[in-house]
Protein backbone atom coordinates (compact mmCIF):
# COMPACT_ATOMS: atom_id res chain seq x y z
CA UNK A 1 0.00 0.00 0.00
CA UNK A 2 3.00 2.29 0.52
CA UNK A 3 4.40 1.77 -2.77
CA UNK A 4 1.04 2.86 -4.82
CA UNK A 5 0.77 5.91 -2.50
CA UNK A 6 5.08 6.67 -2.72
CA UNK A 7 4.89 5.82 -6.69
CA UNK A 8 1.45 5.69 -8.07
CA UNK A 9 0.18 3.60 -11.06
CA UNK A 10 3.22 1.56 -11.62
CA UNK A 11 6.34 1.10 -10.03
CA UNK A 12 9.66 -0.95 -10.40
CA UNK A 13 9.95 -2.78 -7.26
CA UNK A 14 13.00 -4.62 -7.54
CA UNK A 15 15.24 -4.89 -10.66
CA UNK A 16 12.94 -6.10 -13.46
CA UNK A 17 9.89 -6.78 -11.45
CA UNK A 18 7.16 -4.27 -11.95
CA UNK A 19 3.84 -3.88 -9.53
CA UNK A 20 0.61 -2.24 -11.27
CA UNK A 21 -1.85 -0.39 -8.61
CA UNK A 22 -4.06 1.59 -11.35
CA UNK A 23 -7.37 -0.08 -12.15
CA UNK A 24 -6.83 0.88 -15.85
CA UNK A 25 -3.79 -0.17 -16.54
CA UNK A 26 -4.11 -3.80 -14.74
CA UNK A 27 -7.43 -4.37 -17.00
CA UNK A 28 -5.01 -3.77 -19.90
CA UNK A 29 -2.47 -6.15 -18.83
CA UNK A 30 -4.70 -9.03 -17.94
CA UNK A 31 -6.50 -8.18 -21.26
CA UNK A 32 -3.16 -8.64 -22.95
CA UNK A 33 -2.31 -11.75 -21.73
CA UNK A 34 -1.13 -14.26 -24.56
CA UNK A 35 0.16 -11.58 -26.71
CA UNK A 36 2.76 -9.30 -25.11
CA UNK A 37 2.58 -10.74 -21.43
CA UNK A 38 2.11 -14.57 -20.34
CA UNK A 39 1.39 -15.76 -17.20
CA UNK A 40 3.57 -17.64 -15.09
CA UNK A 41 3.24 -21.71 -14.75
CA UNK A 42 1.51 -23.14 -11.93
CA UNK A 43 1.82 -26.26 -9.33
CA UNK A 44 -0.07 -28.08 -11.78
CA UNK A 45 -0.74 -25.98 -14.67
CA UNK A 46 -4.01 -26.38 -16.44
CA UNK A 47 -3.76 -28.69 -19.59
CA UNK A 48 -3.42 -26.04 -22.33
CA UNK A 49 -6.72 -27.43 -24.42
CA UNK A 50 -8.61 -26.86 -21.13
CA UNK A 51 -7.94 -23.74 -20.99
CA UNK A 52 -8.31 -22.97 -24.18
CA UNK A 53 -11.91 -23.88 -23.72
CA UNK A 54 -12.41 -21.11 -21.86
CA UNK A 55 -10.67 -18.51 -23.75
CA UNK A 56 -11.23 -19.29 -26.96
CA UNK A 57 -14.63 -19.23 -29.00
CA UNK A 58 -13.86 -20.87 -31.78
CA UNK A 59 -12.65 -24.88 -32.58
CA UNK A 60 -13.30 -25.55 -29.19
CA UNK A 61 -13.85 -29.55 -29.17
CA UNK A 62 -17.08 -30.42 -28.23
CA UNK A 63 -16.78 -31.67 -24.62
CA UNK A 64 -15.05 -28.82 -23.78
CA UNK A 65 -17.71 -26.93 -25.15
CA UNK A 66 -19.90 -28.21 -23.11
CA UNK A 67 -18.00 -27.67 -19.68
CA UNK A 68 -17.97 -24.35 -20.51
CA UNK A 69 -21.88 -24.45 -20.74
CA UNK A 70 -21.79 -26.02 -17.55
CA UNK A 71 -19.95 -23.19 -15.26
CA UNK A 72 -21.67 -20.56 -17.22
CA UNK A 73 -24.36 -18.40 -15.07
CA UNK A 74 -27.30 -20.01 -16.83
CA UNK A 75 -26.04 -23.57 -16.84
CA UNK A 76 -24.94 -22.40 -12.68
CA UNK A 77 -28.48 -21.56 -11.79
CA UNK A 78 -29.67 -24.77 -12.76
CA UNK A 79 -27.66 -27.03 -9.96
CA UNK A 80 -28.87 -23.98 -7.11
CA UNK A 81 -31.03 -26.42 -5.18
CA UNK A 82 -28.20 -28.92 -4.69
CA UNK A 83 -25.59 -26.13 -3.74
CA UNK A 84 -28.40 -24.68 -1.55
CA UNK A 85 -28.71 -28.03 0.20
CA UNK A 86 -24.61 -28.30 0.78
CA UNK A 87 -24.92 -24.93 1.72
CA UNK A 88 -27.72 -25.75 4.60
CA UNK A 89 -25.91 -29.06 5.89
CA UNK A 90 -22.38 -27.09 6.56
CA UNK A 91 -24.82 -24.34 8.45
CA UNK A 92 -25.95 -27.65 10.34
CA UNK A 93 -22.62 -29.27 11.37
CA UNK A 94 -21.33 -26.07 12.61
CA UNK A 95 -21.07 -26.97 16.76
CA UNK A 96 -22.39 -24.35 18.49
CA UNK A 97 -21.57 -22.73 21.83
CA UNK A 98 -17.24 -22.52 21.88
CA UNK A 99 -14.73 -21.54 19.26
CA UNK A 100 -14.46 -24.17 16.23
CA UNK A 101 -11.88 -24.05 13.40
CA UNK A 102 -13.53 -22.87 10.33
CA UNK A 103 -10.76 -23.75 7.12
CA UNK A 104 -11.03 -27.60 7.23
CA UNK A 105 -15.22 -28.07 7.55
CA UNK A 106 -15.34 -25.64 4.85
CA UNK A 107 -13.19 -27.23 2.70
CA UNK A 108 -14.80 -30.44 3.05
CA UNK A 109 -17.92 -28.39 2.17
CA UNK A 110 -16.75 -26.63 -0.92
CA UNK A 111 -15.16 -29.77 -1.96
CA UNK A 112 -18.53 -31.30 -1.68
CA UNK A 113 -20.31 -28.44 -3.49
CA UNK A 114 -18.04 -28.98 -6.49
CA UNK A 115 -18.30 -32.42 -6.56
CA UNK A 116 -21.93 -32.26 -6.40
CA UNK A 117 -22.53 -29.64 -9.03
CA UNK A 118 -19.59 -31.71 -10.91
CA UNK A 119 -20.56 -35.00 -10.73
CA UNK A 120 -24.38 -35.14 -8.85
CA UNK A 121 -24.94 -38.57 -7.82
CA UNK A 122 -21.62 -39.99 -8.07
CA UNK A 123 -20.23 -36.83 -6.15
CA UNK A 124 -19.98 -38.82 -2.67
CA UNK A 125 -16.74 -41.15 -4.11
CA UNK A 126 -14.72 -38.00 -5.35
CA UNK A 127 -14.36 -35.60 -2.81
CA UNK A 128 -11.46 -37.59 -0.88
CA UNK A 129 -9.21 -37.74 -3.46
CA UNK A 130 -9.91 -34.05 -4.52
CA UNK A 131 -8.97 -33.29 -0.69
CA UNK A 132 -6.19 -35.26 -0.74
CA UNK A 133 -4.98 -33.23 -3.97
CA UNK A 134 -5.64 -30.18 -2.54
CA UNK A 135 -3.73 -30.87 0.31
CA UNK A 136 -0.46 -31.71 -1.58
CA UNK A 137 -0.84 -28.50 -3.62
CA UNK A 138 -1.08 -26.47 -0.25
CA UNK A 139 1.85 -27.76 1.26
CA UNK A 140 4.02 -27.64 -2.03
CA UNK A 141 6.94 -25.79 -1.43
CA UNK A 142 6.45 -22.27 -3.79
CA UNK A 143 9.75 -23.97 -5.67
CA UNK A 144 8.14 -26.67 -6.77
CA UNK A 145 6.39 -23.56 -9.40
CA UNK A 146 9.46 -22.38 -10.30
CA UNK A 147 11.51 -25.87 -11.22
CA UNK A 148 12.03 -26.46 -14.96
CA UNK A 149 9.14 -28.87 -15.76
CA UNK A 150 12.04 -31.42 -16.31
CA UNK A 151 12.70 -32.17 -12.70
CA UNK A 152 10.33 -34.50 -11.30
CA UNK A 153 10.96 -33.30 -7.48
CA UNK A 154 9.28 -36.06 -5.17
CA UNK A 155 5.81 -33.44 -4.62
CA UNK A 156 5.96 -33.26 -8.41
CA UNK A 157 5.68 -37.23 -8.19
CA UNK A 158 2.92 -36.90 -5.25
CA UNK A 159 0.91 -34.29 -6.96
CA UNK A 160 1.20 -36.15 -10.52
CA UNK A 161 0.21 -39.33 -8.75
CA UNK A 162 -2.90 -37.61 -6.41
CA UNK A 163 -3.88 -35.93 -10.05
CA UNK A 164 -3.83 -39.54 -11.92
CA UNK A 165 -6.22 -41.23 -8.86
CA UNK A 166 -8.62 -38.27 -9.26
CA UNK A 167 -8.62 -39.07 -13.03
CA UNK A 168 -9.03 -42.35 -12.44
CA UNK A 169 -11.87 -41.98 -10.31
CA UNK A 170 -13.63 -39.79 -13.26
CA UNK A 171 -12.51 -42.70 -15.16
CA UNK A 172 -14.47 -44.98 -13.30
CA UNK A 173 -17.60 -43.16 -13.11
CA UNK A 174 -17.74 -42.92 -16.81
CA UNK A 175 -17.34 -46.17 -17.24
CA UNK A 176 -20.10 -46.90 -14.65
CA UNK A 177 -22.10 -44.47 -16.00
CA UNK A 178 -21.72 -45.85 -19.84
CA UNK A 179 -22.08 -49.66 -18.65
CA UNK A 180 -25.44 -48.59 -16.94
CA UNK A 181 -24.42 -49.07 -13.27
CA UNK A 182 -24.74 -45.57 -12.40
CA UNK A 183 -27.08 -42.78 -12.80
CA UNK A 184 -28.28 -42.34 -16.53
CA UNK A 185 -26.35 -39.33 -17.67
CA UNK A 186 -29.44 -38.26 -19.94
CA UNK A 187 -31.74 -37.82 -16.40
CA UNK A 188 -28.82 -35.93 -14.60
CA UNK A 189 -28.28 -32.06 -14.36
CA UNK A 190 -24.21 -31.66 -13.79
CA UNK A 191 -21.17 -31.34 -15.03
CA UNK A 192 -20.24 -34.58 -16.24
CA UNK A 193 -23.54 -35.88 -17.92
CA UNK A 194 -23.51 -32.88 -19.87
CA UNK A 195 -20.08 -33.73 -21.40
CA UNK A 196 -20.81 -37.48 -21.56
CA UNK A 197 -23.78 -36.25 -23.63
CA UNK A 198 -21.82 -33.89 -25.82
CA UNK A 199 -19.19 -36.75 -26.46
CA UNK A 200 -21.59 -39.32 -27.15
CA UNK A 201 -23.59 -37.39 -29.93
CA UNK A 202 -20.10 -36.17 -31.29
CA UNK A 203 -18.70 -39.60 -31.43
CA UNK A 204 -16.16 -38.77 -29.01
CA UNK A 205 -15.01 -41.85 -26.84
CA UNK A 206 -16.48 -40.22 -23.28
CA UNK A 207 -13.18 -41.41 -21.39
CA UNK A 208 -10.30 -39.74 -23.59
CA UNK A 209 -10.76 -35.95 -22.75
CA UNK A 210 -13.28 -35.72 -20.12
CA UNK A 211 -11.34 -36.95 -17.26
CA UNK A 212 -8.58 -34.87 -17.80
CA UNK A 213 -11.08 -32.02 -17.93
CA UNK A 214 -12.77 -32.16 -15.37
CA UNK A 215 -10.25 -33.37 -12.50
CA UNK A 216 -8.43 -29.62 -12.18
CA UNK A 217 -11.85 -27.86 -12.40
CA UNK A 218 -12.59 -30.31 -9.52
CA UNK A 219 -9.70 -29.02 -7.35
CA UNK A 220 -9.66 -25.25 -8.77
CA UNK A 221 -13.61 -25.39 -7.80
CA UNK A 222 -12.57 -26.38 -3.73
CA UNK A 223 -9.36 -23.69 -3.76
CA UNK A 224 -10.50 -20.31 -3.74
CA UNK A 225 -14.21 -20.43 -2.46
CA UNK A 226 -13.18 -22.29 0.78
CA UNK A 227 -10.64 -19.13 1.29
CA UNK A 228 -13.74 -16.69 0.30
CA UNK A 229 -16.21 -18.23 2.76
CA UNK A 230 -13.46 -18.67 5.67
CA UNK A 231 -13.45 -14.58 5.18
CA UNK A 232 -16.98 -14.21 4.38
CA UNK A 233 -18.03 -15.92 7.66
CA UNK A 234 -15.29 -13.27 9.13
CA UNK A 235 -16.86 -10.78 8.11
CA UNK A 236 -20.52 -11.94 9.28
CA UNK A 237 -18.91 -12.30 12.91
CA UNK A 238 -17.32 -8.79 12.78
CA UNK A 239 -20.71 -7.47 11.52
CA UNK A 240 -23.45 -8.53 13.24
CA UNK A 241 -25.52 -5.35 11.59
CA UNK A 242 -24.67 -6.26 8.08
CA UNK A 243 -25.19 -10.32 9.36
CA UNK A 244 -29.06 -9.51 10.44
CA UNK A 245 -29.63 -7.60 7.01
CA UNK A 246 -28.02 -10.71 5.40
CA UNK A 247 -30.57 -13.02 7.89
CA UNK A 248 -33.72 -10.63 7.35
CA UNK A 249 -33.10 -11.44 3.38
CA UNK A 250 -32.47 -15.18 3.73
CA UNK A 251 -35.84 -15.32 5.78
CA UNK A 252 -37.53 -15.25 2.28
CA UNK A 253 -35.91 -18.41 1.07
CA UNK A 254 -37.69 -21.49 0.77
CA UNK A 255 -37.28 -23.12 4.05
CA UNK A 256 -36.90 -26.60 2.63
CA UNK A 257 -33.25 -25.00 0.50
CA UNK A 258 -33.92 -27.65 -2.32
CA UNK A 259 -36.39 -25.72 -3.33
CA UNK A 260 -34.44 -22.59 -3.55
CA UNK A 261 -33.58 -21.14 -7.27
CA UNK A 262 -31.72 -19.25 -8.61
CA UNK A 263 -34.37 -16.56 -8.81
CA UNK A 264 -34.61 -16.67 -5.21
CA UNK A 265 -31.24 -16.37 -4.83
CA UNK A 266 -31.11 -12.77 -7.73
CA UNK A 267 -33.57 -11.06 -5.18
CA UNK A 268 -30.76 -11.11 -2.34
CA UNK A 269 -29.29 -7.96 -3.68
CA UNK A 270 -27.93 -7.29 -0.09
CA UNK A 271 -26.46 -10.77 0.28
CA UNK A 272 -25.16 -10.44 -2.87
CA UNK A 273 -23.35 -7.03 -2.21
CA UNK A 274 -22.29 -8.72 1.18
CA UNK A 275 -20.15 -11.23 -1.12
CA UNK A 276 -18.72 -8.62 -3.55
CA UNK A 277 -17.87 -6.46 -0.31
CA UNK A 278 -15.81 -9.59 1.17
CA UNK A 279 -13.69 -10.18 -2.19
CA UNK A 280 -13.14 -6.79 -2.38
CA UNK A 281 -11.46 -6.49 0.93
CA UNK A 282 -9.94 -10.16 1.30
CA UNK A 283 -9.55 -11.21 -2.48
CA UNK A 284 -8.05 -14.82 -2.07
CA UNK A 285 -6.59 -14.49 -5.53
CA UNK A 286 -4.63 -11.40 -4.19
CA UNK A 287 -1.83 -11.24 -6.56
CA UNK A 288 -1.42 -12.43 -10.22
CA UNK A 289 1.64 -12.57 -11.97
CA UNK A 290 2.44 -11.90 -15.77
CA UNK A 291 5.91 -12.30 -17.65
CA UNK A 292 6.96 -9.74 -20.83
CA UNK A 293 7.18 -12.12 -23.41
CA UNK A 294 8.70 -9.27 -26.30
CA UNK A 295 9.79 -5.42 -25.30
CA UNK A 296 6.89 -3.40 -24.39
CA UNK A 297 6.65 0.25 -23.68
CA UNK A 298 4.43 0.64 -20.34
CA UNK A 299 3.23 3.81 -18.33
CA UNK A 300 6.69 5.56 -19.50
CA UNK A 301 8.91 2.50 -19.13
CA UNK A 302 10.56 0.02 -21.57
CA UNK A 303 10.28 -3.60 -20.14
CA UNK A 304 12.11 -6.34 -21.36
CA UNK A 305 11.20 -9.44 -22.31
CA UNK A 306 11.25 -11.90 -19.21
CA UNK A 307 10.15 -8.72 -16.50
CA UNK A 308 7.76 -9.79 -14.09
CA UNK A 309 4.42 -7.75 -13.84
CA UNK A 310 2.56 -8.17 -10.75
CA UNK A 311 -1.09 -7.09 -10.71
CA UNK A 312 -2.30 -6.57 -7.34
CA UNK A 313 -6.27 -7.16 -6.47
CA UNK A 314 -5.28 -6.43 -3.12
CA UNK A 315 -3.96 -2.75 -3.29
CA UNK A 316 -6.74 -2.10 -6.41
CA UNK A 317 -9.42 -3.27 -4.33
CA UNK A 318 -7.89 -1.22 -1.06
CA UNK A 319 -7.25 1.97 -3.29
CA UNK A 320 -9.30 5.40 -1.91
CA UNK A 321 -8.83 6.47 -5.25
CA UNK A 322 -11.08 4.12 -6.58
CA UNK A 323 -13.57 2.64 -3.74
CA UNK A 324 -14.48 5.32 -1.01
CA UNK A 325 -13.07 4.29 2.81
CA UNK A 326 -11.84 1.14 1.55
CA UNK A 327 -10.49 -0.23 4.92
CA UNK A 328 -14.29 -0.06 5.90
CA UNK A 329 -16.50 -2.92 5.24
CA UNK A 330 -19.77 -1.71 3.57
CA UNK A 331 -21.53 -3.70 1.27
CA UNK A 332 -24.24 -1.41 0.57
CA UNK A 333 -21.13 0.55 -1.58
CA UNK A 334 -22.56 -1.57 -4.07
CA UNK A 335 -25.54 -0.77 -3.84
CA UNK A 336 -24.72 3.08 -4.48
CA UNK A 337 -23.58 5.03 -7.19
CA UNK A 338 -19.63 3.32 -7.82
CA UNK A 339 -16.43 6.30 -8.43
CA UNK A 340 -15.39 6.75 -11.83
CA UNK A 341 -12.73 3.70 -12.46
CA UNK A 342 -14.65 1.31 -9.95
CA UNK A 343 -14.98 -1.22 -12.20
CA UNK A 344 -11.79 -1.61 -13.69
CA UNK A 345 -10.41 -1.54 -10.39
CA UNK A 346 -12.98 -4.84 -8.14
CA UNK A 347 -10.41 -8.04 -10.06
CA UNK A 348 -11.52 -10.93 -7.95
CA UNK A 349 -11.57 -12.98 -11.15
CA UNK A 350 -9.16 -11.72 -12.47
CA UNK A 351 -9.75 -10.15 -16.56
CA UNK A 352 -9.24 -10.80 -20.08
CA UNK A 353 -8.58 -14.68 -21.92
CA UNK A 354 -7.44 -15.99 -17.59
CA UNK A 355 -10.65 -14.75 -16.20
CA UNK A 356 -12.19 -17.29 -13.82
CA UNK A 357 -13.85 -19.51 -15.37
CA UNK A 358 -15.85 -20.47 -12.19
CA UNK A 359 -16.74 -16.74 -11.14
CA UNK A 360 -20.82 -17.91 -11.40
CA UNK A 361 -20.58 -21.37 -9.93
CA UNK A 362 -17.83 -19.48 -7.05
CA UNK A 363 -20.82 -16.47 -6.76
CA UNK A 364 -24.03 -18.75 -6.27
CA UNK A 365 -21.86 -20.75 -3.62
CA UNK A 366 -20.64 -17.64 -1.78
CA UNK A 367 -24.62 -16.33 -1.55
CA UNK A 368 -25.80 -19.34 -0.80
CA UNK A 369 -23.53 -20.45 1.83
CA UNK A 370 -23.82 -16.93 3.24
CA UNK A 371 -27.35 -16.57 3.57
CA UNK A 372 -28.21 -19.99 5.05
CA UNK A 373 -25.24 -19.41 7.64
CA UNK A 374 -26.65 -15.63 8.38
CA UNK A 375 -30.42 -17.54 8.77
CA UNK A 376 -29.58 -19.68 11.46
CA UNK A 377 -26.72 -19.07 13.16
CA UNK A 378 -25.19 -15.83 15.05
CA UNK A 379 -21.40 -15.92 14.01
CA UNK A 380 -18.76 -14.49 16.74
CA UNK A 381 -15.31 -13.62 17.26
CA UNK A 382 -13.56 -15.83 20.07
CA UNK A 383 -11.04 -12.99 20.80
CA UNK A 384 -9.27 -9.86 18.98
CA UNK A 385 -7.68 -11.75 16.09
CA UNK A 386 -8.59 -15.16 15.73
CA UNK A 387 -6.62 -16.12 12.80
CA UNK A 388 -3.35 -15.84 11.10
CA UNK A 389 -3.02 -14.09 7.71
CA UNK A 390 -1.07 -16.29 4.99
CA UNK A 391 -0.36 -14.60 1.48
CA UNK A 392 1.52 -17.93 0.28
CA UNK A 393 -0.37 -18.90 -2.55
CA UNK A 394 -3.95 -17.34 -1.69
CA UNK A 395 -4.55 -14.81 0.68
CA UNK A 396 -6.03 -17.58 3.86
CA UNK A 397 -7.33 -16.93 7.11
CA UNK A 398 -5.02 -19.70 8.62
CA UNK A 399 -6.18 -21.07 12.01
CA UNK A 400 -9.14 -19.13 11.93
CA UNK A 401 -11.35 -19.91 14.78
CA UNK A 402 -15.10 -18.74 14.92
CA UNK A 403 -18.43 -19.13 17.56
CA UNK A 404 -21.62 -20.60 16.52
CA UNK A 405 -25.08 -19.48 17.82
CA UNK A 406 -28.60 -20.84 16.82
CA UNK A 407 -30.75 -17.73 16.10
CA UNK A 408 -33.67 -17.33 17.91
CA UNK A 409 -36.71 -19.08 15.86
CA UNK A 410 -34.54 -20.32 12.91
CA UNK A 411 -34.96 -24.24 12.76
CA UNK A 412 -32.81 -26.28 10.49
CA UNK A 413 -35.06 -28.57 7.74
C1 LIG B 1 -14.20 -17.05 -4.82
C2 LIG B 1 -13.71 -17.99 -5.55
C3 LIG B 1 -12.72 -17.79 -6.67
C4 LIG B 1 -11.84 -16.77 -6.86
C5 LIG B 1 -11.62 -15.52 -6.00
C6 LIG B 1 -11.11 -17.08 -8.08
C7 LIG B 1 -10.17 -16.24 -8.64
C8 LIG B 1 -9.50 -16.51 -9.83
C9 LIG B 1 -8.62 -15.60 -10.51
C10 LIG B 1 -8.29 -14.17 -10.06
C11 LIG B 1 -8.14 -16.24 -11.60
C12 LIG B 1 -7.19 -15.65 -12.67
C13 LIG B 1 -5.74 -15.79 -12.26
C14 LIG B 1 -4.83 -15.05 -13.21
O1 LIG B 1 -5.26 -14.14 -13.91
O2 LIG B 1 -3.63 -15.38 -13.20
C15 LIG B 1 -8.70 -17.58 -11.61
C16 LIG B 1 -8.42 -18.55 -12.55
C17 LIG B 1 -8.99 -19.80 -12.54
N1 LIG B 1 -10.03 -20.24 -11.75
FE1 LIG B 1 -10.86 -19.24 -10.24
N2 LIG B 1 -11.55 -18.28 -8.57
C18 LIG B 1 -12.54 -18.75 -7.75
C19 LIG B 1 -13.29 -19.90 -7.92
C20 LIG B 1 -13.10 -20.84 -8.91
C21 LIG B 1 -13.95 -21.99 -9.14
C22 LIG B 1 -15.22 -22.35 -8.38
C23 LIG B 1 -13.40 -22.68 -10.18
C24 LIG B 1 -13.96 -23.94 -10.78
C25 LIG B 1 -14.09 -24.14 -12.03
C26 LIG B 1 -12.22 -21.94 -10.62
C27 LIG B 1 -11.38 -22.32 -11.64
C28 LIG B 1 -10.35 -21.53 -12.12
C29 LIG B 1 -9.47 -21.96 -13.19
C30 LIG B 1 -9.49 -23.33 -13.88
C31 LIG B 1 -8.61 -20.87 -13.46
C32 LIG B 1 -7.48 -20.81 -14.47
C33 LIG B 1 -8.01 -20.24 -15.77
C34 LIG B 1 -6.92 -20.16 -16.81
O3 LIG B 1 -5.78 -20.54 -16.55
O4 LIG B 1 -7.25 -19.68 -17.90
N3 LIG B 1 -12.09 -20.82 -9.83
N4 LIG B 1 -9.55 -17.71 -10.53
Amino acid sequence: MEGAARHGDFWEYRPNVFVVAGGTLARHILVRTGKEFLPPRGVFPLPEHVRRAFTSHTLLPDDLKAARRAFSHNGVSQSTGVLACEAATLAKEWETGRAVEVMPAMRRAMSRMGAQFCYGADASGMTHAELRLAHLRDTAHPRTTYLPPQILTPTRLRLRRGLHDLVRRIDDVIERREGGMAPAAADASDVLSAMIASARQHGTPPGRNIPHILAPLHVAAQEMPTRAAAWMLLCLAEHPGAADRVADEASALPADPGQITATHAARMRFTDAFVRETLRMYPPNWLAERVVTVPVHLAGHQLARGTRVLVSPYLLHRNPRYHRDPSRFRPQRWLERERPGATDAYLPYGAGPRLCPGAALATLELTLVLALTARHLHVSTPHATPYRLTSLGALTPQDLRLVYRRREGNLLC
